[in-house]
Protein backbone atom coordinates (compact mmCIF):
# COMPACT_ATOMS: atom_id res chain seq x y z
CA UNK A 1 0.00 0.00 0.00
CA UNK A 2 1.31 3.68 -1.24
CA UNK A 3 0.40 6.43 0.81
CA UNK A 4 0.47 9.95 -0.55
CA UNK A 5 0.29 12.37 2.67
CA UNK A 6 -0.58 15.95 0.63
CA UNK A 7 0.11 19.14 2.37
CA UNK A 8 -3.30 20.21 1.33
CA UNK A 9 -6.76 19.13 0.31
CA UNK A 10 -6.14 21.03 -3.25
CA UNK A 11 -3.00 19.30 -3.52
CA UNK A 12 -4.65 15.93 -2.78
CA UNK A 13 -7.69 16.24 -5.68
CA UNK A 14 -4.76 17.18 -8.08
CA UNK A 15 -2.59 14.09 -7.10
CA UNK A 16 -5.77 12.38 -8.07
CA UNK A 17 -6.37 13.86 -10.60
CA UNK A 18 -3.07 13.53 -12.06
CA UNK A 19 -2.80 9.94 -11.81
CA UNK A 20 -5.85 9.14 -13.34
CA UNK A 21 -4.91 11.58 -16.32
CA UNK A 22 -1.47 10.41 -16.34
CA UNK A 23 -3.60 6.72 -17.29
CA UNK A 24 -5.62 8.09 -20.02
CA UNK A 25 -2.85 9.84 -22.27
CA UNK A 26 -0.65 6.62 -21.37
CA UNK A 27 -3.02 4.11 -22.48
CA UNK A 28 -6.19 6.13 -23.88
CA UNK A 29 -8.32 2.99 -24.41
CA UNK A 30 -7.87 2.14 -20.16
CA UNK A 31 -10.82 0.93 -18.57
CA UNK A 32 -11.52 3.80 -15.77
CA UNK A 33 -13.61 2.44 -12.29
CA UNK A 34 -15.61 5.52 -10.96
CA UNK A 35 -16.68 6.38 -7.89
CA UNK A 36 -19.55 9.10 -6.30
CA UNK A 37 -19.60 11.15 -3.43
CA UNK A 38 -18.53 14.76 -2.74
CA UNK A 39 -15.06 13.70 -2.05
CA UNK A 40 -14.82 12.68 -5.84
CA UNK A 41 -16.79 16.14 -6.85
CA UNK A 42 -13.65 18.10 -7.11
CA UNK A 43 -11.18 15.89 -8.72
CA UNK A 44 -13.52 15.11 -11.97
CA UNK A 45 -13.62 19.04 -12.08
CA UNK A 46 -9.62 18.79 -12.25
CA UNK A 47 -9.77 16.19 -14.70
CA UNK A 48 -11.91 18.05 -16.93
CA UNK A 49 -9.11 20.81 -16.38
CA UNK A 50 -6.56 18.74 -17.54
CA UNK A 51 -8.23 16.32 -20.08
CA UNK A 52 -9.06 20.41 -21.55
CA UNK A 53 -5.51 21.47 -21.12
CA UNK A 54 -3.81 18.91 -22.60
CA UNK A 55 -6.48 17.84 -25.63
CA UNK A 56 -6.85 14.62 -24.09
CA UNK A 57 -8.11 11.95 -26.34
CA UNK A 58 -10.73 10.11 -24.07
CA UNK A 59 -12.97 8.56 -27.22
CA UNK A 60 -11.08 5.50 -26.62
CA UNK A 61 -11.31 5.21 -22.75
CA UNK A 62 -14.47 3.17 -21.37
CA UNK A 63 -15.67 3.68 -17.64
CA UNK A 64 -17.66 1.79 -15.10
CA UNK A 65 -19.17 2.81 -12.15
CA UNK A 66 -18.77 1.38 -8.65
CA UNK A 67 -22.57 1.19 -7.32
CA UNK A 68 -25.87 2.20 -7.72
CA UNK A 69 -29.10 2.78 -5.86
CA UNK A 70 -31.67 0.72 -6.22
CA UNK A 71 -35.02 1.81 -7.01
CA UNK A 72 -35.19 5.19 -8.31
CA UNK A 73 -36.21 5.72 -11.43
CA UNK A 74 -33.93 6.02 -14.68
CA UNK A 75 -31.26 8.82 -14.34
CA UNK A 76 -33.15 10.23 -11.13
CA UNK A 77 -31.88 13.53 -9.33
CA UNK A 78 -30.42 11.44 -5.68
CA UNK A 79 -29.21 8.49 -8.66
CA UNK A 80 -25.37 8.07 -9.06
CA UNK A 81 -26.09 8.04 -12.89
CA UNK A 82 -27.47 11.25 -12.84
CA UNK A 83 -24.24 12.24 -10.36
CA UNK A 84 -22.03 10.71 -13.29
CA UNK A 85 -23.88 12.46 -16.03
CA UNK A 86 -23.48 16.07 -14.44
CA UNK A 87 -19.90 15.21 -12.88
CA UNK A 88 -17.92 13.28 -15.29
CA UNK A 89 -19.80 12.55 -18.67
CA UNK A 90 -20.68 16.19 -19.47
CA UNK A 91 -17.26 17.78 -18.48
CA UNK A 92 -15.05 15.44 -19.92
CA UNK A 93 -17.37 14.96 -22.61
CA UNK A 94 -18.03 11.43 -22.75
CA UNK A 95 -20.40 9.32 -24.68
CA UNK A 96 -22.99 7.33 -22.81
CA UNK A 97 -21.98 4.57 -24.10
CA UNK A 98 -18.36 4.72 -22.88
CA UNK A 99 -20.01 4.53 -19.57
CA UNK A 100 -20.87 1.02 -18.09
CA UNK A 101 -24.20 1.72 -15.59
CA UNK A 102 -24.84 -1.26 -13.12
CA UNK A 103 -28.51 -2.56 -14.40
CA UNK A 104 -30.61 -2.58 -11.47
CA UNK A 105 -33.37 -2.57 -12.92
CA UNK A 106 -33.10 -6.39 -14.20
CA UNK A 107 -32.89 -9.38 -11.77
CA UNK A 108 -29.72 -10.86 -13.44
CA UNK A 109 -28.20 -7.04 -13.60
CA UNK A 110 -25.88 -7.99 -10.64
CA UNK A 111 -24.36 -11.21 -13.31
CA UNK A 112 -24.32 -9.12 -16.26
CA UNK A 113 -22.54 -6.51 -14.72
CA UNK A 114 -20.13 -8.98 -13.58
CA UNK A 115 -19.80 -10.68 -17.39
CA UNK A 116 -19.31 -7.18 -19.02
CA UNK A 117 -16.74 -6.43 -16.98
CA UNK A 118 -14.94 -9.83 -17.84
CA UNK A 119 -15.46 -9.15 -21.37
CA UNK A 120 -14.41 -5.65 -21.54
CA UNK A 121 -10.77 -6.72 -19.79
CA UNK A 122 -11.34 -5.60 -16.26
CA UNK A 123 -10.84 -2.33 -14.41
CA UNK A 124 -7.32 -0.86 -14.81
CA UNK A 125 -7.56 2.23 -12.70
CA UNK A 126 -10.39 1.93 -10.09
CA UNK A 127 -10.89 5.21 -7.98
CA UNK A 128 -12.55 4.76 -4.85
CA UNK A 129 -13.61 7.32 -1.65
CA UNK A 130 -14.14 5.56 1.67
CA UNK A 131 -17.41 6.04 3.80
CA UNK A 132 -17.23 6.85 7.76
CA UNK A 133 -17.63 3.76 8.56
CA UNK A 134 -15.08 1.85 6.47
CA UNK A 135 -17.58 1.08 3.24
CA UNK A 136 -16.30 0.95 0.02
CA UNK A 137 -18.84 1.52 -3.12
CA UNK A 138 -21.31 0.34 -1.05
CA UNK A 139 -19.45 -2.69 0.46
CA UNK A 140 -20.99 -2.03 4.26
CA UNK A 141 -18.83 -3.52 7.50
CA UNK A 142 -19.72 -7.17 7.39
CA UNK A 143 -19.04 -7.57 3.84
CA UNK A 144 -16.99 -10.57 3.10
CA UNK A 145 -13.37 -10.42 1.47
CA UNK A 146 -14.98 -12.37 -1.79
CA UNK A 147 -17.77 -10.71 -2.22
CA UNK A 148 -19.07 -10.17 -5.75
CA UNK A 149 -22.00 -7.19 -7.71
CA UNK A 150 -24.41 -7.87 -5.83
CA UNK A 151 -27.85 -6.22 -4.27
CA UNK A 152 -26.75 -5.04 -0.51
CA UNK A 153 -28.63 -3.07 2.03
CA UNK A 154 -27.67 0.38 3.03
CA UNK A 155 -27.08 0.78 6.87
CA UNK A 156 -28.86 3.70 8.35
CA UNK A 157 -25.61 5.30 9.40
CA UNK A 158 -24.58 5.61 5.42
CA UNK A 159 -28.45 7.02 4.41
CA UNK A 160 -28.13 9.57 7.15
CA UNK A 161 -24.42 10.11 5.96
CA UNK A 162 -25.43 10.54 1.93
CA UNK A 163 -28.43 12.50 3.51
CA UNK A 164 -27.86 15.76 1.31
CA UNK A 165 -27.62 14.45 -1.89
CA UNK A 166 -30.84 13.15 -2.14
CA UNK A 167 -32.90 15.86 -3.97
CA UNK A 168 -36.45 14.53 -2.49
CA UNK A 169 -37.92 12.31 -0.41
CA UNK A 170 -37.74 8.68 -2.02
CA UNK A 171 -34.38 7.72 -0.16
CA UNK A 172 -33.18 4.35 -1.53
CA UNK A 173 -32.37 1.73 1.02
CA UNK A 174 -30.69 -0.67 -1.75
CA UNK A 175 -27.68 -0.33 -3.96
CA UNK A 176 -26.54 -2.72 -6.33
CA UNK A 177 -22.61 -2.49 -5.60
CA UNK A 178 -19.33 -3.76 -7.25
CA UNK A 179 -18.09 -6.30 -4.17
CA UNK A 180 -14.90 -6.23 -3.09
CA UNK A 181 -13.49 -9.80 -4.49
CA UNK A 182 -14.87 -7.56 -7.81
CA UNK A 183 -13.00 -4.43 -6.87
CA UNK A 184 -9.49 -6.28 -5.63
CA UNK A 185 -9.32 -7.32 -9.49
CA UNK A 186 -9.16 -4.31 -10.48
CA UNK A 187 -5.49 -3.93 -11.59
CA UNK A 188 -4.63 -0.96 -9.22
CA UNK A 189 -6.81 1.08 -6.89
CA UNK A 190 -6.90 4.33 -5.97
CA UNK A 191 -8.42 6.03 -2.81
CA UNK A 192 -9.18 9.64 -2.16
CA UNK A 193 -9.72 10.38 1.88
CA UNK A 194 -10.46 13.89 2.48
CA UNK A 195 -11.86 16.33 5.37
CA UNK A 196 -12.07 15.53 9.35
CA UNK A 197 -14.89 13.25 9.29
CA UNK A 198 -12.80 10.52 7.45
CA UNK A 199 -9.58 10.99 10.08
CA UNK A 200 -11.10 8.32 12.39
CA UNK A 201 -11.59 5.57 9.62
CA UNK A 202 -8.77 6.52 8.03
CA UNK A 203 -7.24 5.47 11.47
CA UNK A 204 -8.43 2.27 11.50
CA UNK A 205 -7.84 1.62 8.18
CA UNK A 206 -4.26 1.90 8.70
CA UNK A 207 -4.36 -0.03 11.87
CA UNK A 208 -6.19 -2.91 11.00
CA UNK A 209 -5.75 -5.65 8.10
CA UNK A 210 -8.61 -7.76 6.70
CA UNK A 211 -11.28 -6.63 8.94
CA UNK A 212 -15.23 -6.98 8.52
CA UNK A 213 -16.14 -4.73 10.51
CA UNK A 214 -13.96 -1.67 8.18
CA UNK A 215 -13.82 -3.07 4.29
CA UNK A 216 -11.71 -0.96 2.95
CA UNK A 217 -8.67 -3.04 4.99
CA UNK A 218 -9.83 -5.62 2.90
CA UNK A 219 -8.11 -3.81 -0.08
CA UNK A 220 -4.54 -3.77 1.76
CA UNK A 221 -3.63 -6.33 0.46
CA UNK A 222 -3.64 -5.25 -3.58
CA UNK A 223 -0.42 -5.17 -4.98
CA UNK A 224 -1.10 -1.54 -6.38
CA UNK A 225 -3.61 0.25 -4.06
CA UNK A 226 -2.64 3.90 -3.79
CA UNK A 227 -4.25 5.83 -0.66
CA UNK A 228 -4.10 9.62 -1.02
CA UNK A 229 -4.55 11.88 2.21
CA UNK A 230 -5.35 15.79 2.91
CA UNK A 231 -4.50 17.11 6.27
CA UNK A 232 -7.66 16.50 7.95
CA UNK A 233 -7.87 12.97 7.26
CA UNK A 234 -4.21 12.24 8.57
CA UNK A 235 -4.78 14.01 11.27
CA UNK A 236 -5.21 11.19 13.32
CA UNK A 237 -2.12 9.09 11.78
CA UNK A 238 1.39 9.37 12.60
CA UNK A 239 3.46 9.52 9.13
CA UNK A 240 5.86 11.70 8.43
CA UNK A 241 6.00 13.76 5.25
C1 LIG B 1 -21.05 6.65 -0.98
C2 LIG B 1 -20.50 5.87 -2.16
C3 LIG B 1 -19.04 5.59 -2.00
C4 LIG B 1 -18.35 6.85 -1.47
C5 LIG B 1 -18.81 7.11 -0.07
C6 LIG B 1 -18.21 8.37 0.54
O1 LIG B 1 -21.95 5.98 -0.20
N1 LIG B 1 -21.19 4.66 -2.46
O2 LIG B 1 -18.50 5.18 -3.23
O3 LIG B 1 -16.96 6.64 -1.43
O4 LIG B 1 -20.20 7.17 0.00
O5 LIG B 1 -18.86 9.52 0.08
P1 LIG B 1 -18.35 10.98 0.36
O6 LIG B 1 -17.22 11.21 -0.57
O7 LIG B 1 -19.55 11.85 0.02
O8 LIG B 1 -17.96 11.07 1.77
Amino acid sequence: MRIVQCLSKEEAIEAVATLIHDKLMGHPNSVIGLATGRTMEPVYAKLSELVEKNNTELGKSFYFMLDEYMGLPDGHGSSFKHYIRTHVAKPLKLKESQIAFPPVHSAEGAQAYETSLKECGGVDLQLLGIGRNGHVGFNEPGSKKNSRTRIVKLTEETIFANREQFVDLLIPNEAMSMGIGTILESKSLLMLATGKSKADVVKYLLNHHDDPSCPATFLKSHPHFTLVLDPEAASKINLKI
